[in-house]
């Protein structure tokens, strides 16, 4: 049995079967050649956790991708083309790529998790998607037991979505990512106050807006590292437009986008701080006080606790708006 406590940003108290940790593509093909009993346990590809909740424990194997490293693939006069390890941690490559004024995922500043998982869930923030920054995923696929490489294309991204969440969930384990990055990047500023932070720091350029995306984050978000949690617990609904225009009429300062298929989108946080939630605690676990779309394990909560109030919650805005919210967590169990 192994302690998954440590592997998952909630916290809470989880034990899996088997772990398997590996650093090159090699390792887990000599596993898989000397193991065979793998084949018929349910399989977990995990990282750090960061998108994780165990309600049960898990009855079956996790894999651990631990590839690191950045290697510069290619450039030309423009662009730069990253080969990124699986295992990186997410936030490295962002400092990384903005040490050297190379832009294209400085938005993303502070996003917890590894390259591998950002590459599963289509990471996004303050306007700006990990899709438009990555050329091919590749990765080993437990079904052919092979190699190889999706074009983004292939990918299907959508809205914090893909095939890996999809298709090739429990499947295909990402080992690398290709990303292009821009040597005269265009800044995107038009997402709340980004620009107006930015500023304040000074000259626009990379390295303030990093610094202004991890203060806003910081000052919103709690810290997995304090209080367990795994950032925004729900999607933001995507709705027909014409649902959305029906709400305007009753809630004329209700958020909402533009999404695609002229559909229109709606912040999940607004809806659930609405119903009367935010800041709401039982036991330990509980609703964040600055921003509702984010659920709280405040010490000791179980799995299955920070489930329920996610039920209670999901419950209550289908009762007063009509919209179904999905999670975005990965539910174990
Ligand atoms: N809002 C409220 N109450 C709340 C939370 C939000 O009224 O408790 C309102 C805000 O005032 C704003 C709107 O809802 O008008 C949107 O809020 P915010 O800008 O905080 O972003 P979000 O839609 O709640 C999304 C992502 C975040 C990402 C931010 C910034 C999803 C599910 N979440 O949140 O991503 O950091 O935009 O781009 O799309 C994550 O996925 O874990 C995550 C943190």
């Amino acid at each position: 049995d192994y302690q998954l406590q440590k592997h998952h940003t909630f916290g809470t108290k989880a034990i899996a079967n088997y772990y398997f940790e590996f650093t090159e593509t090699e390792d887990l093909e000599a596993f898989l050649a000397t193991t065979t009993h793998w084949q018929n346990l349910p399989i977990l590809i995990l990282g750090e956790g960061s998108n994780l909740l165990f309600v049960n424990d898990f009855q079956g194997l996790i894999i651990n991708p631990n590839i690191p490293g950045i290697k510069i693939a290619h450039e030309d006069r423009n662009n730069i083309w990253l080969e990124v390890g699986a295992g990186v941690v997410w936030d490295d490559l962002v400092e990384y790529a903005v040490f050297n004024w190379w832009g294209g995922i400085e938005n993303l500043s502070l996003i917890p998790g590894k390259v591998g998982a950002a590459a599963v869930q289509n990471i996004g923030a303050y306007g700006m998607e990990i899709q438009n920054r990555i050329e091919s995923v590749t990765g080993f696929d437990l079904e052919s037991q092979t190699e190889y490489t999706l074009d983004i294309a292939d990918c299907q991204y959508a809205y914090r979505d893909s095939i890996f969440k999809n298709q090739l969930k429990d499947r295909f384990i990402i080992t690398s990512v290709s990303i292009k990055l821009d040597k005269f990047p265009e800044f995107i500023l038009n997402y709340g106050d980004l620009k107006t932070e930015a500023e304040k720091l000074g000259a626009i350029n990379l390295r303030t807006i990093r610094k202004a995306v991890i203060g806003i984050r910081e000052s919103k978000l709690p810290d997995p590292k304090i209080h367990g949690n795994a950032g925004s617990f729900f999607k933001n609904p995507i709705v027909e437009t014409s649902m959305a225009e029906q709400l305007l009429t009753t809630h004329p300062n209700m958020p909402h986008y533009p999404a695609p298929d002229s559909q229109t989108k709606l912040a999940a946080g607004w809806l659930i701080e609405q119903c009367g939630w935010k800041g709401f605690r039982r036991g330990d676990a509980g609703v964040h006080e600055k921003q509702a779309l984010v659920l709280v394990n405040y010490g000791n909560a179980t799995g299955k606790e920070i489930y329920d109030l996610s039920e209670e919650i999901k419950q209550s805005v289908q009762e007063k708006f009509g919209v179904d919210l999905e999670r975005e967590v990965n539910v174990i169990g």
